[in-house]
Formats: structure tokens, C-alpha cells, sequence
């Protein structure tokens, strides 16, 4: 059997008595697009940082690539090509879209020209070369999500993990990053996508694990999910299913 790219066994993270996820157990493949969905609190924002090593789980194992990354730090787990993008945005508002950038790439590279050149390369494909002398405080929220993925990007990751990347953009914004992962995909990336904007990821995933309360409640592909009863019932309603039957 192909080694999956992500595996992750049994995660459990407790925070006092509240469990946020509950012995949650899927893979990722090499080259998939997984979305990883459910209701706000369901513990997909504690499962991205059990994976990228904010935190460490209370019990369960995770594995990129064969190695054994569970509590790792996450500037090693980066290291090894496994880098994730925050719910919140956070780029450091006093530098340049470009410096924004190079930050990313000073993880691998040592000389400024080198980061400089990784950061173009970057600029040009997340669409963000006009903007790269602009500060990144002062950019638009759409503007500030792709840079989010750009400085990740930068860090020559095998696997992007992004919390959100949709959240309050407009529908051609939405259209947009759905592109963006697709040509990332293309590129040979994979990726895992926390999103609550149904139309942006339920298209572009190959594979969607559903979290509720902590548990995953079902995991198939899209078409599978969006017809789930228990899915349903927790999170996606009678609306989205409705309007996906139609189409
Ligand atoms: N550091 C923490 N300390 C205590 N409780 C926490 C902590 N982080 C998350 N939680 C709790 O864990 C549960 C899961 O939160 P989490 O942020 O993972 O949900 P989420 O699925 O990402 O939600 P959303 O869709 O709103 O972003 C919530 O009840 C939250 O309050
Ligand atoms: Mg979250």
C-alpha cells in the first residue's frame, strides 16, 4: 500500500474537560485536495494545531511522510514540508507584501538575493506582484488571505494546510483561491482545507472529513457527504443540500 502523505491516529485534545477533538483518525494522499469541514467549535482549527505542532495532543499519533511528527515544534515540522496558514490573519503589517514574503523563504535559504528570487517566483503565482512594494497592512482582507498563502508558500511546503482561506471574500475572490489551489494541486502540492464556504470547497476537494463536537462524523467524497444524513443534521442543513441536488 502507498504510504499516505498525512496520517493521522486516533488524535485526542482535551482542554480541561472539554474535549476538542475526540480520537479523530483520517489520511491524506499525496496530490489530494482534502476539506475538512463542520460547525464552528468542532474542533477543526485544535486539529490543524495538533498536526503543525501548536500543540501537542493528549493522546493519538501524527505522521507526515513516515515520520513520527506528534509534539514536534512547528518550525521543525515545517521544515520536514508540512506548513499551515492561520484562521486569523496575521502578516507583519510593517513590511512590504515582497519582505512578507522572504520571511517564509529565509527558512530554507540563506542570502537575501535567494529569498528575494523564491519571493518573486511566489508573487507572480499567487497574482500578488503588483502589491509587492505595498505594505501588508494596508491591504484588503482578500489580499491579506493570499498573502497568508504566499508566505506559507514560501517555506516550500509538500503539504499546505489552510484554515479559511475563503472567509469573507466575495464570490470572485472565492473563485479565485479555489484556482489557486487548484493550479497548487496541479503543481504537484497537497493540501488540506478548513472551510465554511460550501460552494468554494466542496468543487475543488477530492476528499472531505467532517468533523462534530470533536468527533469526525464522516469522510467520502463530496458527493457522499453532501448526501450524509448525520452530516445533515449537524452542519450543512436542508439548504446546501437541496440546492446540490438540483444541480
Ligand atoms: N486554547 C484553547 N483553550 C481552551 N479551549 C479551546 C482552545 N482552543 C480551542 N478551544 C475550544 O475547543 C473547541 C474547538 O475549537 P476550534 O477553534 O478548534 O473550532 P473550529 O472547528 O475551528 O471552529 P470555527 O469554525 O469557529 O473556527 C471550542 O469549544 C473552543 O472553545
Ligand atoms: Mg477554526
Amino acid at each position: 500500500m502507498v504510504q499516505p502523505m498525512l496520517q493521522v491516529d486516533g488524535v485526542t485534545m482535551k482542554f480541561g474537560s472539554l474535549v476538542a477533538n475526540n480520537r479523530v483518525t483520517f489520511h491524506v494522499n499525496k496530490g489530494e485536495i482534502v476539506g475538512l469541514i463542520g460547525p464552528n467549535g468542532a474542533g477543526k482549527t485544535t486539529l490543524f494545531n495538533c498536526i503543525s505542532g501548536f500543540y501537542t495532543p493528549t493522546e493519538g499519533r501524527v505522521v507526515f511522510r513516515g515520520t513520527d511528527i506528534t509534539g514536534m515544534k512547528p518550525h521543525l515540522i515545517c521544515k520536514l514540508g508540512l506548513t499551515r496558514t492561520f484562521q486569523i490573519v496575521k502578516p507583519l503589517k510593517e513590511m512590504t507584501v515582497k519582505e512578507n514574503i522572504m520571511t517564509g523563504a529565509f527558512l530554507h535559504v540563506n542570502t537575501r538575493r535567494e529569498a528575494e528570487e523564491s519571493a518573486d517566483e511566489i508573487l507572480e503565482m499567487t497574482h500578488l506582484h503588483d502589491k509587492r512594494d505595498q505594505l501588508a497592512g494596508s491591504l484588503t482582507i482578500a489580499d491579506k488571505k493570499r498573502l497568508e498563502v504566499a508566505r506559507a508558500l514560501a517555506t516550500r511546503p509538500d503539504m499546505l494546510m489552510l484554515d479559511e482561506p475563503m472567509a469573507g471574500l466575495n464570490q470572485t475572490e472565492v473563485k479565485e483561491v479555489m484556482e489557486l489551489c487548484v493550479s497548487l494541486k496541479e503543481n504537484g502540492l497537497t493540501l488540506m482545507i478548513v472551510e465554511h464556504i460550501m460552494e468554494g470547497i466542496m468543487p475543488i476537494a477530492d476528499r472531505v472529513v467532517v468533523l462534530n463536537a470533536g468527533e469526525k462524523i464522516a469522510e467520502d467524497v463530496p458527493e457522499v457527504v453532501v448526501n450524509d444524513e448525520n452530516v445533515i443534521k449537524a452542519y450543512l442543513g436542508e439548504r446546501y443540500h437541496a440546492q446540490s441536488k438540483k444541480s
